[in-house]
């Protein structure tokens, strides 16, 4: 039996910078992992099968778990059980493969390839921690770690990314590594978040608070409750705000009790 976590991961940014022959987008982001996760249970079996204790999950061959099993030509009696919430711009399905890839796929080396064609944050996802990427996701290079304490609100509104990506206006110019790094970024700090002069910004923000104006709410509620800075993850819905310490953190926690919340922390790795 081998027991595995999923975790989530969030954009600290993330800009699309155009579309390409092949159908999808050139972006470049700032992925992070959260301590958010799910949990994989992998047990010996001749067959391949998948459970999940979220019966909202479907477990038949659309699930990136069995679709990663496969791919490696591997077996197992897989168990899910899931806490990252679906649709939620959080990576959890995405996770939930890097993890079976890290699991079943033993020191393969082409497990970064078979990652991306499960999908485009799956490259990242198998490696975690804070790293700049940019092509699908799949071009990567680590940052140094962002030590941070987030509150993620949930919203019931999910979005689909292949909308998100419609209701786009325009594409960014990428801005490069190095604005991104340190001081460059501003980010994190009050009065970079006040004056509006940091680089974690997200472009699926416009056309998706358009589209559910809730969001752009709570995201002026997490930086009223203290957040030194707050942005919505992926295509969203989640919106994630970043607080000085963990009780901050916990005391802003209580103006959302209308709301889905989940406290996590940053981590390093996977
Ligand atoms: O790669 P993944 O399956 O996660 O992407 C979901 C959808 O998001 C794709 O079908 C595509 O429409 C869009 N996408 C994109 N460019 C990316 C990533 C995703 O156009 N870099």
């Amino acid at each position: 039996m081998i027991e595995v976590r999923a975790h989530a991961k969030i954009n600290w940014s993330l800009r699309i910078t155009g579309k390409r022959a092949d159908g999808y987008h050139n972006l470049e982001t700032v992925f992070q992992t959260i301590s958010l996760h799910d949990t994989l249970i992998f047990r010996e079996s001749d067959e391949l099968s998948l459970t999940c204790d979220d019966p909202s999950i479907p477990v038949d061959e659309s699930n990136l778990v069995l679709r990663a099993a496969r791919a490696l030509g591997k077996t197992a009696a897989i168990e899910l059980r899931k806490r990252i919430p679906a649709g939620g711009g959080l990576g959890g399905g995405s996770s939930d493969a890097a993890a079976t890839l890290r699991a079943l796929g033993g020191d393969r080396e082409d497990l970064p390839e078979i990652a991306l064609s499960l999908g485009s944050d799956v490259p990242f996802l198998l490696v975690g921690g804070t790293a700049y990427a940019t092509g699908r996701g799949e071009v990567l290079t680590p940052m140094p770690p962002i030590q941070a304490s987030l509150l993620l609100v949930l919203p019931a509104e999910r979005v689909m990314t292949k909308d998100a990506f419609a209701r786009l206006k325009h594409y960014s110019e990428p801005l490069g590594y190095d604005a991104f790094v340190g001081a460059a970024a501003l980010s994190g700090t009050a009065s970079a978040e006040a004056s509006g002069r940091h680089n974690f910004t997200n472009d699926f923000e416009e056309p998706v608070f358009a589209m559910l104006p809730q969001l752009r709410e709570y995201k002026q509620r997490l930086l009223d409750a203290g957040a030194t800075w707050a942005g919505m993850s992926g295509s969203g819905s989640t919106i994630a705000g970043r607080f000085e310490s963990a009780a901050a953190r916990d005391r802003a926690a209580a103006h959302f009790a209308d709301l889905r919340v989940e406290r996590a922390e940053t981590i390093t790795g996977v």
